[in-house]
């Protein structure tokens, strides 16, 4: 008999079905057995009555998690035993037959609740079941439903979503790499890409002129609350922009992504405020300040543009850096300074920075695009020439390539998932998320290899370092 889906059984009234799922509770009551069943369309409750002798046979056996099928004939409520506004409230399944798909061992936690009390480490122990509970169903699957809305928007705008290499080369985005050894030759390495920068720039340089991607970045870093060693990214880079440009597009997409998904949420102002870093350090201490006038309020939604940060800052040693990403441009009034190396201190990028209720969910910039002003970038911050041609020869070479002026910008996506399903941190709404300590738990990564992987590596492991 064909499946239906737990939601669709109240079309089914009077007639036999077939469902398939796990068993959700059971509530043995002596002659009768109570069940509720769940599949990925909801639950519903069901009873084994005392003349289904060969279902309550194997209803004594089944416990909660077994998979089952589950043949029933669809009943209509006595009017006093409706359950209203609850799904299938109406409905009770007279279960006729059941078959064990799969048995399982009692999980090691409570899946009803939101889990919040359970130690983290067992939940991502075994992720697979915490993943079965209602919340985390919730979180996964509207994660799902963002990254459908923002890939339509920019496909609408024109945007081509274009896949770049995940084994590339370290680049400078302020975080250690994660490395990747080569085995055709060894002793070099990939290294994970910390975003997508260079390749979305140089798709610029080929012409593209509108790309975005749901990017998977790579930073070893100490982990947080807001922080994964992998994450994803919503990267985008436009051409033939300004500041401006990239701000009003990628605010469209915010407002309209959260009146279609969450028209519960209250976006507190539109436009988004814009605050000045100076300002923002000034007033708040921070250059992601929470600007929510209620802070209890779960669907106060406070954004706000962070701009005109500075350029360049100190290092503990005395030199000049950067302070977002080397690949911005000064602003337009403040090329003239880098170039003849006057005041760096005071020099602004075109560097802007989105907030959200004191979250930083994504920083963007319009780039310098002439090879004379990024050469002028590296060597403000005491690169020696060699090392400028060796790290980023290929994009200077692309710069004398015809390359438009062009901007972008990127957002956490988990940060913005989190915020909008008001989690307290991204790894409630990340499927196998890891660890602080940056472990997967469920997989038990990382790991150690055999050291026939090693000899292939031509990689030897100093034991003092174990
Ligand atoms: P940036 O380094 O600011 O910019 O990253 C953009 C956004 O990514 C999020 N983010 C993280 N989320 C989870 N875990 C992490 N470890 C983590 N690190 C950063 C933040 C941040 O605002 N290439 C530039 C973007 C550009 O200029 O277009 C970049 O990566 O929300």
């Amino acid at each position: 008999m064909e499946r239906i889906y737990i939601k669709d059984l109240s079309e089914h009234i009077d007639k036999e079905v077939t469902i398939k799922g796990w068993i959700d509770v059971r509530r043995d009551q002596g002659k009768m057995i109570f069940f509720d069943f769940r599949d990925m369309s909801g639950k519903m409750q069901g009873v084994v009555l005392p003349n289904a002798t060969e279902a309550l046979a194997v209803g004594e056996k089944v416990r909660p998690e077994w998979v089952v099928e589950v043949k029933g004939k669809v009943n209509k409520r006595p009017d006093n035993a409706v359950q209203k506004d609850k799904l299938n409230g109406e409905i009770e399944l007279e279960i006729l037959e059941i078959t064990v798909l799969n048995e399982a061992q009692t999980p090691a936690f409570d899946i009803e609740g939101d889990g919040k009390e359970i130690n983290e480490e067992v939940r991502l122990r075994d992720r697979y079941i915490d993943l079965r509970r209602e919340r985390m169903q919730k979180n996964i699957r509207n994660r799902h439903e963002i990254t459908h809305f923002v890939r339509d928007f920019y496909k609408k705008e024109g945007f081509a979503e274009i896949e770049t290499p995940n084994l590339t080369k370290a680049t400078p985005e302020g975080a250690r790499d994660y490395v990747v050894p080569s085995r055709l030759e060894q002793g070099k390495f990939y290294a994970l890409p910390q975003s997508p920068q260079q390749y979305k720039q140089l798709l610029m340089t080929a012409g593209f002129e509108k790309y975005f991607q749901f990017a998977r970045c790579f930073r070893d870093e100490d982990t947080r609350g807001d922080r994964q060693p992998e994450f994803t990214q919503i990267d985008m880079e436009m051409s033939f922009v300004e500041q401006e440009d990239v701000i009003a597009i990628n605010e469209k997409m915010l407002i309209e992504l959260v009146k279609t998904l969450y028209p519960e949420k209250q976006i507190q102002e539109t436009p988004f405020p814009r605050i000045t870093y100076k300002e923002a350090m000034e007033k708040y201490g921070s250059d992601r300040p929470d600007l929510r006038k209620d802070k209890n309020n779960p669907d106060e939604l406070a954004f706000c543009w962070v701009i005109d940060f500075p350029m360049f800052e100190k290092t503990d040693s005395g030199e000049w850096t950067f302070t977002h990403n080397p690949f911005s441009s000064p602003q337009p009034a403040h090329i003239l300074n880098l170039m003849n190396g006057e005041k760096i201190e005071d020099i602004l990028a075109s560097q802007y920075d989105i907030v959200l209720n004191g979250s930083e969910i994504g920083g963007g910039s319009i780039r310098s695009h002439k090879p004379e002003i990024l050469t002028k970038v590296f060597e403000t911050m005491g690169y020696a020439t060699e090392k400028i041609k060796e790290n980023f020869g290929h994009i200077l070479k692309a710069f004398s390539s015809g390359t438009p002026p062009h901007g972008g910008i990127a957002f956490g996506f988990d940060r913005l998932v989190m915020l909008l399903q008001n989690e307290p941190n991204i790894r409630e709404v990340i499927a196998f998320a890891k660890t602080g300590e940056g472990k997967d738990l469920m997989m038990d990564a990382p790991a150690e290899v055999g050291q026939k992987q090693l000899d292939e590596l031509g990689i030897k492991i100093l034991k003092d370092n174990k």
